[in-house]
């Protein structure tokens, strides 16, 4: 099999505060090789954005970060700041969860979208605008000739996650990690921009790591999964693994809680209880309080490990749940 593009192995990131040690991605482990997607999935505070954030360098000040991460093979905490900065601008391309933190309003977008480009492809002047409305083209902005000179503040919501997009793809990143990147935006959007991740994927053979709450999104374009829980990873398969077998009663809760075509918002299942607070942890499994399965005493008082149950199919936890599964959505 080829080198995979990122490899993160027993990363962990954690905060002191006066309330204590919070430990918010704690042992996670995955790797994702050329023109593959990993989708990470989990409840809001289950530590998917930092995980990402810390795998490429992001963490926000004050996170103390362990573990060992390889961009192309190479360990990205033995670099320098700088070189360390290269290598990102270089071969990821990052869609953050919020998209106006990627946009300086007082500058014109087509600049924005290129500006990444230019710096590591040497374009300049008319080359760069016209990749720019290239790019602008590519991810669905209607009349791009005349948009490359618009600001910022004369785009709709759902268009400027588009030019985030778009700045993202610039120099056909060899990773692509987006974070909640369709979330806000409307159903035709999402799939158009989809279809264009997936073009760039076979185009390029770009690997893709695809946070999203969306499981049904997830069906469609992920070839594995990685569901997290309390900074941990509570399952990790391929999406057959996870939608045919799903070994973990929170990934059955989760799978449950999907909205079904056809099914009234009221009659849909949800999860009761809430997720723990990080520095708060339960002492045993993350997710004893609320498991509608739990066990013994050892559920509340030891944790799991995670143990693989067939090949590239791991689960963290005692009780295995007989499941039959649930047919996968049509992508
Ligand atoms: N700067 C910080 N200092 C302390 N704790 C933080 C900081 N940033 C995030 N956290 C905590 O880290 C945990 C994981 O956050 P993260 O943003 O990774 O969650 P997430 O899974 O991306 O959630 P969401 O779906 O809401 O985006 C949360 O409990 C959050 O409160
Ligand atoms: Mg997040």
């Amino acid at each position: 099999m080829s080198e995979p593009v990122l490899s993160i192995e027993n990363l962990s990131v954690s905060f002191s505060s006066r309330r204590g040690v919070a430990r918010v991605v704690d042992g996670v482990d995955w790797e994702v090789h050329p023109g593959q997607t990993l989708a990470v999935v989990g409840e809001s505070g289950s530590g998917k954005s930092m995980t990402v954030l810390a795998a490429t360098g992001l963490s926000p000040r004050g996170a103390k970060v362990g573990g060992t991460v390889r961009l192309r093979g190479e360990d990205l905490g033995a670099m320098s700041e700088v070189e360390r900065r290269r290598a990102r601008g270089r071969h990821v391309g990052f869609v953050y969860q919020d998209p106006m933190t990627s946009l300086n309003p007082v500058m014109p977008v087509g600049r924005q979208v290129t500006e990444a480009s230019e710096e590591h492809l040497g374009l300049r002047g008319d080359d760069a605008r016209s990749r720019a409305v290239e790019l602008l083209d590519m991810v669905g902005i209607p009349s791009p000739e005349q948009r490359v000179d618009n600001y910022p503040h004369q785009f709709s919501g759902g268009m400027r996650q588009r030019v985030v997009i778009a700045m993202a793809l610039a120099n056909d990143p060899e990773l692509l990690i987006a974070d909640e990147a369709t979330t806000a935006l409307d159903v035709t959007t999402q799939a158009q921009i989809l279809e264009l991740v997936e073009s760039l994927q076979e185009r390029l053979g770009t690997a893709v790591v695809w946070i999203t709450h969306d499981l049904g999104v997830v069906a469609g374009i992920a070839d594995q999964v990685a569901v997290m829980y309390g900074g941990r990873i509570l399952e990790h398969g391929t999406v057959d693994h996870i939608f045919g077998s799903p070994g973990h009663p929170y990934t059955q809760a989760l799978l449950a809680a999907r909205p079904q075509p056809g099914v009234r918002a009221d009659r849909l299942a949800t999860i009761p209880g809430a997720p723990p607070v990080p520095h708060q942890l339960p002492p045993g499994c993350a997710f004893y309080p609320r498991c509608p399965v739990r066990g013994d005493e050892r559920c509340r008082t030891e944790e799991p490990p995670l143990t693989e149950i067939a090949p590239g199919h791991r689960v963290r936890t005692f009780y295995r749940a007989p499941h039959s599964g649930i047919e996968r959505p049509a992508s």
